[in-house]
């Protein structure tokens, strides 16, 4: 049985930045501050980051006890 490989991404991009928009996120209530979740993709389509870092607004990324968690990937 062989396995084929699967198509790469056709979008290269110097790397990746996720944002978990999950329990972490914004909760005021708990005493996390606000995400500008609205905002950061405003300005990323703005600033033409798109073509160059992709942005994923994403959820549970590990480390919920700390707040508005972001992991940023390089290189490719
Ligand atoms: S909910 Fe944000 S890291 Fe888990």
């Amino acid at each position: 049985m062989s396995i084929k490989a699967q198509p790469g991404p056709t979008r290269k991009t110097m790397g990746q930045v996720v944002a978990c928009l999950r329990c972490c996120r914004g909760r005021t209530d708990q005493k996390h501050p606000a995400v500008p979740a609205d905002w950061l993709k405003a300005e990323w389509r703005r600033r033409e980051l798109p073509e160059k870092v992709h942005l994923t607004l994403s959820g549970c990324l590990g480390p919920c006890d700390a707040t508005n968690v972001v992991l940023v990937m390089s290189g490719g």
